[in-house]
């Protein structure tokens, strides 16, 4: 049975732009309750830590300079179905891609300036959320 809760990051780029308040509206429009929310800054070695699965891929030094590179916005989010209907509410990862009307298509900028991320699985929304949170209980 699929989980009630995923994890998101307003991406540094979209913070920049101004764009939280947009995305957050878009978010709750949706149907997802923000159930935590935290306004922070990640170091390039707390972004690798994050990006972790990634370590072997071409683009993760760009990236975890990228996402240490301003503040992001880390929230917790609930809703029946809450990882695959959160992945369809934004977007391809590659905004060229996005459907319209979905957060990366208004307001990415690049496939690694993509505006937000989304956790891929419940179980990922459970170690990402963690990551940020640690009353476990909040997430559990
Ligand atoms: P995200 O959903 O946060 O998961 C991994 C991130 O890596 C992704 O969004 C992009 O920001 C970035 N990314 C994925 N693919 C590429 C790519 N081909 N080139 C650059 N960055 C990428």
């Amino acid at each position: 049975m699929s989980g009630n809760k995923t994890f998101t990051m307003i991406k540094p780029d979209a913070v920049e732009a101004g764009n939280i308040g947009n995305i957050t509206a878009m978010i709750e429009k949706a149907g997802f309750k923000i159930i935590a929310m935290k306004y922070t800054k990640l170091s390039k070695e707390a972004a690798g830590k994050f990006y972790t699965v990634h370590a072997q891929r071409p683009f993760y030094q760009d990236l975890c300079q990228y996402m240490s590179s301003g503040p992001i916005v880390a929230m917790i989010l609930e809703k029946g179905n809450a990882v695959a209907d959160f992945r369809t509410l934004i977007g391809a990862t590659n905004p060229a891609d996005a459907a319209e009307g979905t957060i990366r298509k208004l307001y990415a900028k690049s496939i690694e300036a993509n505006a937000v991320h989304g956790s891929d699985s419940d179980e990922n929304a459970q170690i990402e959320g963690s990551f940020f949170f640690s009353a476990f209980e909040q997430f559990a």
